[in-house]
């Protein structure tokens, strides 16, 4: 028998027990393992029935996902899925009652396995999902058939278009599951396997018919859900068209049309940006000379010094992880304020039902607010979240030095400053590192972490590792001004600026970014996060003479400061906003600024197009891109798409700036900054990379 499907008989139960770490994927040989298996208990005589576990914390996570790589043409997914398709369906005409027990998580070809068993036992806290969504494809394994046969047409849609798992007990009302299990899974799905082949009863979920009802509410529902999608990406569009089959069509045939629409999704470049960033967020977690097996300190106390709009965040970010955290500020009044806006936000999750209210004051409890530094030497880490000034926090961390054990890591949020100055400043530079959290810190998922010219290994793991149980997604950078996040949005921003005093108004220029798939454009962000922070940050570099971006400084940002336009905050920014409401309304005023601006410059305003506009901002993304990487800010360019899709919504569906540069083609990408050189100006410098990278003929990712 396969290593991979370990067989033995329990109590007249033949358990098939899936073992392929780690997370059982239905890798090369899973599913001949399993075939084999089945066939093995089919014939047993001394087995009445069959069970199908995962070894490990799972049931099964899906197909594995490398596999798709070596599907290039549809004609070669439609071969291999007919094997599978016919697989479950031969399981499914198994003689004897088959169990699937799920524990953990039974995603994607994972859940299909079990819709094509008998019934499904779950424990209690078991998850089951049809993701594919997320990687550009839909459920290749007949879950576009199945899932609605079980749980009708409206919830299949739902759980195939937004690809979020769903809870053992919601599972088993929605009739996916048939039990869940208390106590022991194995027992119990034992126990139920037992009782149906005791009753004689076997149900194939394929022989599950339509009434002209159901059918009729689930052609509603299939239009209803279209309407509601934006047209890119495509894979919600496809996983409705194959559920629309499994109401229309006889179930062979509406397994055939999924099996040629997945084909078509699994080798669309949507999909395989979506793969790339599965995997590049995995990677973004390594760093090339911190060995797996380096020493981590587990952080179980945590302290979060300032209270404010950053620091609160953190805080909330720590409790929901149950990690107890001192909150400390300069006096009780700021310590007030900062709680308030804690509690605001915790009472709105629990006014809309994400948070129970027993809950909300479990976490609470884990904040203790503080105005001094007793407790310092008993935690673990300590986020420093004060003004950004660089004399305060050299203060701060001269003091953190002091009040905290040697071991204890000492992180910075800041988004500008250089972490190697206090780094000295607290005496222990091998312990001071970056930990750049994105506003509202509790809500956004990226969390840079810094990596000092002393930062040592182990405190890098161990922000790592940190990182992953604050539910963030941590990349490693290094310490140059903005990182990578905020340099890379210096050019972003700069090419928005003056595609604006060119001609372009910001209303366009933010509409063709929602076009492409941003959830805000450049300038609905600023006026979101505020056009002071950004103004605050050039007052300060122009003071050390410097600049952010190189090239011309727009100077209509700083008109508008000057005009207390700080965006949706102040009522005005960008656009104007009715008082209660954000929706942006365009301002000629704006226009005029910009007019003005252009005028000083002796630039002849002109109508900008919709392509130009994309193209130079992306260019200008790509080139600063390569720049980063060659400097070695990022450890490799699929970092940089992390942390542009999770830090400012760079469509995933894209694959993040690089990867979308991969798809335009670097010689193309190059050609643009070339003439882009050649009209506007030296500042467009080719990123060195990039013209060598052109000249070999390479490209950033392979297929
Ligand atoms: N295929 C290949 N590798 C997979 C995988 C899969 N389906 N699921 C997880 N892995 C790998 C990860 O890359 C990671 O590898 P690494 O350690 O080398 O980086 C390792 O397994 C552990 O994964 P995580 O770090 O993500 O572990 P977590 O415990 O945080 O999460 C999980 C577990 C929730 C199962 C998460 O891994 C996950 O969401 N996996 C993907 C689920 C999915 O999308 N399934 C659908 C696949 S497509 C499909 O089934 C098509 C079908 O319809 C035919
Ligand atoms: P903020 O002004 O909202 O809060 C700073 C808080 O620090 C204030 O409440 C202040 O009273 C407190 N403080 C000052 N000195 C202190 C001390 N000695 N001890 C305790 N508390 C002290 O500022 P914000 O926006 O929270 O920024 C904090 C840091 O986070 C800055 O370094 C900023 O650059 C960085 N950051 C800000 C982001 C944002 O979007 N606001 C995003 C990412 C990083």
């Amino acid at each position: 028998m396969s290593e991979l499907v370990h067989y033995e008989v329990r109590d007249r139960v033949a358990v098939l027990t899936i073992d392929n770490p780690p997370v059982n994927a239905l890798g090369p040989g899973v599913w001949e393992a399993i075939d084999e298996a089945v066939a093995r208990a089919s014939a047993d005589g001394a087995a009445d029935a069959i069970v199908l576990v995962g070894a490990g914390s799972t049931f099964i996570a899906g197909a594995d996902i490398n596999v798709f790589k070596l599907l290039k043409t549809p004609q070669d997914s439609m071969d291999r899925s007919a094997g599978t398709h016919a697989l479950l369906v031969r399981w499914e005409d198994a003689p004897k009652p088959l169990v699937a027990a799920i524990h953990g998580n039974a995603l994607g070809g994972g859940l299909e396995v079990a819709m094509s068993c008998h019934y499904r036992v779950a424990a209690k806290d078991a998850k089951v999902g049809q993701p594919e969504v997320n990687l550009g494809i839909i459920p290749g394994a007949a879950g576009t058939q199945r899932l609605p046969r079980l749980a009708g047409a409206a919830t299949a849609i739902a759980m195939c278009t937004d690809g979020k798992p769903v809870a053992a007990a919601k599972a088993k009302a929605a009739g996916i599951v048939d039990e869940v299990v208390d106590g022991d899974l194995l027992t119990g799905a034992i126990a139920f396997a037992k009782a149906r082949a005791a009753a004689g009863e076997r149900r194939q979920t394929r022989e599950i018919g339509f009434d002209a009802d159901a059918k009729a509410a689930g052609l509603a529902a299939c239009e209803k859900a279209r309407a509601s999608l934006r047209p890119e990406p495509r894979a919600p569009h496809a996983a409705i068209d194959a559920i629309q089959a499994a109401l229309t069509l006889p179930f062979d045939q509406g397994s055939v049309r999924e099996r040629e629409l997945f084909a078509e999704r699994v080798v669309s470049t949507e999909s395989k940006a979506l793969r790339h960033l599965f995997f590049a967020e995995r990677e973004a977690a390594r760093v090339a000379d911190v060995k797996k097996d380096t020493p981590t300190v587990e952080i179980k106390r945590a302290a979060v010094v300032g209270a404010g709009t950053m620091g609160g965040g953190i805080a909330m970010s720590y409790a929901n992880a149950g990690i107890p955290v001192l909150l400390k500020e300069v006096d009780d009044a700021a310590l007030q304020r900062g709680l308030a806006t804690i509690r605001k936000n915790y009472e709105g999750s629990v006014a809309k039902g994400r948070l129970t209210p027993e809950a909300y004051e479990r976490t609470m409890a884990l904040i203790t607010p503080t105005t001094s530094y007793d407790g310092f030497d008993a935690v673990d880490i300590v986020v420093e979240a004060v003004f950004e000034n660089m004399d305060l926090k050299q203060r701060t961390f001269a003091d953190l030095g002091r009040v905290t054990r040697p071991d204890c890591v000492l992180a910075s949020n800041t988004s500008t400053l250089d972490i190697d100055v206090f780094a000295q400043a607290s005496g222990r530079p091998a312990q001071v590192v970056g930990h750049h959290f994105f506003s509202p810190a509790n809500v956004m998922k990226l969390l840079e972490i810094v990596r000092g010219k002393e930062t040592s290994a182990s405190v890098v793991a161990s922000s790592v590792k940190l990182g992953k149980k604050l539910a963030k997604v941590p990349v490693v950078v290094g310490n140059c001004f903005g990182f990578v996040a905020n340099r890379m949005l210096a050019y972003y921003m700069r090419e928005a600026y003056l595609l604006l005093e060119e001609g372009a108004p910001v209303e366009q220029v933010d509409r063709v970014l929602m076009d492409f798939g941003l959830p805000v454009g450049p300038f609905g962000m600023q006026d979101i996060a505020g056009i002071d922070v950004g103004a605050r940050i050039r007052q300060y570099l122009a003071s050390v003479g410097q600049t952010r971006a190189e090239g011309p400084q727009s100077e209509v940002p700083d008109r508008l400061f000057e005009m207390g336009r700080y965006g949706q905050k102040t009522g005005a920014g960008w656009y104007r906003y009715e008082p209660g409401s954000r929706e942006r309304i365009p301002d000629p005023l704006v226009e005029q600024l910009a007019a003005e601006a252009a005028a000083k410059r002796g630039i002849a305003r002109r109508k900008v197009g919709d392509d130009e506009i994309l193209a130079r901002i992306a260019t200008a993304l790509a080139n600063e891109g390569a720049r980063v990487l060659e400097d070695g800010f990022a450890q490799r360019a699929s970092d940089i798409d992390v942390i542009y899709c999770y830090g400012f919504g760079f469509p995933r569906h894209r694959g993040g700036p690089m990867f979308y540069a991969d798809t335009v083609g670097l010689p193309t990408v190059l050609a643009r900054v070339r003439e882009y050189r050649a009209r506007f100006g030296d500042y467009w410098k080719p990123a060195p990379l990039l013209e060598r990278m052109v000249a070999e003929g390479r490209r950033l990712y392979q297929d």
